[in-house]
């Protein structure tokens, strides 16, 4: 696919950008006047950095279905539907309905439930796992499965991606868009924290590598021999957009991992039951050792989950073995470390949590599962999505637009970027203001996009082909109107 360039008058561009801004605060003053009140009471006037946004963030009221009302009453068609969370659209009727009734008969025990029990039998037959613990964010399972693997393999180090997002504890939030004057050379990116706060130990354990450069990973795990833990990775780098796996990356990643006795963990908080039914490891037909669930597979309610091999996550029950043995075991070869201190005496991994397997995220997830997201649901949505982005290639291609409209199953988004992006290095003339002018376009005639240009579209089973005709009809409004003469 070509991507198509031509200098958009810049001041054009502006003149929208403010217009629509303006507008924008016209229409939601309801939502700027909890902002003020919320920046007496929470940094930032929210709960999570991410919600933040200039001049001031929506406050939602309600959502049904494929449609979210703001405080102000205006109605906006959900392309964002919670960070990629609501791949079962908001509010799905049979949810509701279990979810009403579960509300009345308890929703916390902190003793196991039936449903707990059938929610990780169908998530190890779509991931092909042995076994499934749960927590209740992306954070958590990242988390847990990085302790995992390195209870497992008694090692210390874990390989990230740089571009890459998974969660908010230290050992990974380091690199996710590091600034380009300290990123470091492209055959040994720094390791550079994405926050205050991380202490120099963990930012020394976590080793970065480029997203979609196997050679460089091959370097980088040799130059690391018998160190490393972990591989984690998202099998699209859903955090800078969309920016797939080159052909054979992922291959070659599998291979790696193997070959140096690394557990590689995909993270599919945002791929799982999204991209298909079996996530990334059925859409890619690659298996990682470990792999991390959490946003759709709970259908709107919190959760998150953590899986895979038998022999890895064996080591929350017991660690047999040395851990040069238990590596061996599984890869064939061996260089291992002997003994580990890692353990410090421990004979297993712990796994905790006052929250894990609550019954209400259970029932969500087992009722989101087994009856929203079924096999039969992934056809429909991934034409739609095919069709939102061919729309919107057609409009760019039409009106000359700078970028270029991708996505990997029912996720996608315009890229405005003057070249195809396959990592963060190459992800450069990013025209954030472009994008800002699209966002507020859109969504002062009421479609709404994730609030970043680092985000995407998510496309759920309530998602109706008028839904994407609109989408389609306005966005080429913008264009229209950005390029006339
Ligand atoms: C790929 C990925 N992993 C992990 C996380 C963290 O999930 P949570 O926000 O539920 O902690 C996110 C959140 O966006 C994510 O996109």
């Amino acid at each position: 696919m070509t991507v198509t360039r031509q200098d958009i008058d810049r001041a054009r561009i502006t003149e929208i950008g403010a217009r629509e801004e303006t507008a924008y605060r016209d229409r939601t003053r309801q939502s700027e006047a909890l902002f003020d009140r919320a920046r007496q009471s929470l940094p930032l006037g929210v709960a999570s950095s991410f919600q933040a946004y200039d001049p001031y963030p929506l406050f939602m009221g309600d959502a049904r279905g494929s449609r979210i009302w703001d405080a102000d009453g205006n109605e906006y068609i959900d392309f964002d539907m919670a960070f990629g969370v609501l791949a079962a659209g908001h509010s799905h009727p049979l949810l509701a309905e279990a979810l009403q009734r579960r509300v009345a008969n308890g929703t916390c025990y902190t003793f196991p439930v039936e449903d707990g029990v059938a929610l990780a039998e169908e998530i190890r037959e779509r991931f092909g796992a042995d076994l499934v613990r749960f927590s209740n964010s992306g954070t958590e399972s990242t988390m847990d499965a990085v302790r995992v693997a390195r209870g497992y393999t008694g090692r210390e180090k874990i390989i990230k991606f740089e571009g890459g997002y998974h969660g908010h504890h230290d050992d990974v939030l380091v690199s996710i868009q590091p600034p380009r004057d300290a990123m470091g050379p492209d055959d040994s990116p720094a390791t550079v924290p994405a926050s205050a706060g991380i202490p120099r130990s963990r930012i020394a354990e976590t080793v970065i590598a480029p997203f979609n450069q196997p050679h460089v990973l091959e370097a980088i795990l040799q130059a690391h021999s018998g160190e490393i833990a972990a591989i984690i990775v998202e099998p699209v780098q859903f955090n800078i957009g969309v920016v797939p796996p080159e052909p054979g990356f992922l291959e070659r990643v599998r291979e790696l991992a193997t070959e140096h006795g690394a557990v590689l963990i995909f993270d599919e908080v945002k791929t799982g039951v999204v991209l298909a039914w079996g996530g990334a490891y059925e859409h890619f037909g690659i298996k990682p050792d470990l792999f991390c669930l959490a946003k759709s597979i709970g259908g709107g309610i919190p959760i998150g989950a953590f899986g895979g091999r038998r022999e890895v996550m064996a080591s929350i029950e017991t660690l047999e073995g040395t851990p040069s043995q238990r590596v061996d075991a599984t890869r064939g070869v061996g260089t291992g470390m002997e003994k580990s201190t890692l353990s410090g005496g421990a004979t297993r991994v712990a796994h905790l949590g006052t929250f894990n397997g609550n019954p209400l995220s259970m029932t969500a997830g087992l009722v989101t599962l087994r009856q929203i997201l079924t096999k039969d649901a992934y056809p429909r949505l991934h034409a739609m999505a095919d069709r939102l982005t061919a729309g919107c290639q057609a409009i760019i291609d039409e009106h000359g637009l700078p970028g270029y409209a991708i996505n990997v199953g029912p996720k996608g988004c315009v890229m405005f970027t003057p070249e195809r992006v396959t990592n963060y290095r190459n992800l450069v003339g990013l025209d954030s203001e472009l994008w800002a002018a699209s966002f507020f376009y859109l969504a002062n005639r009421g479609i709404l996009l994730p609030p970043g240009p680092d985000d995407q579209w998510t496309l759920s089973v309530q998602h109706t082909d008028a839904d994407i005709d609109r989408y389609l009809e306005v966005f080429g409004d913008f264009a229209r109107e950005l390029t006339a003469s």
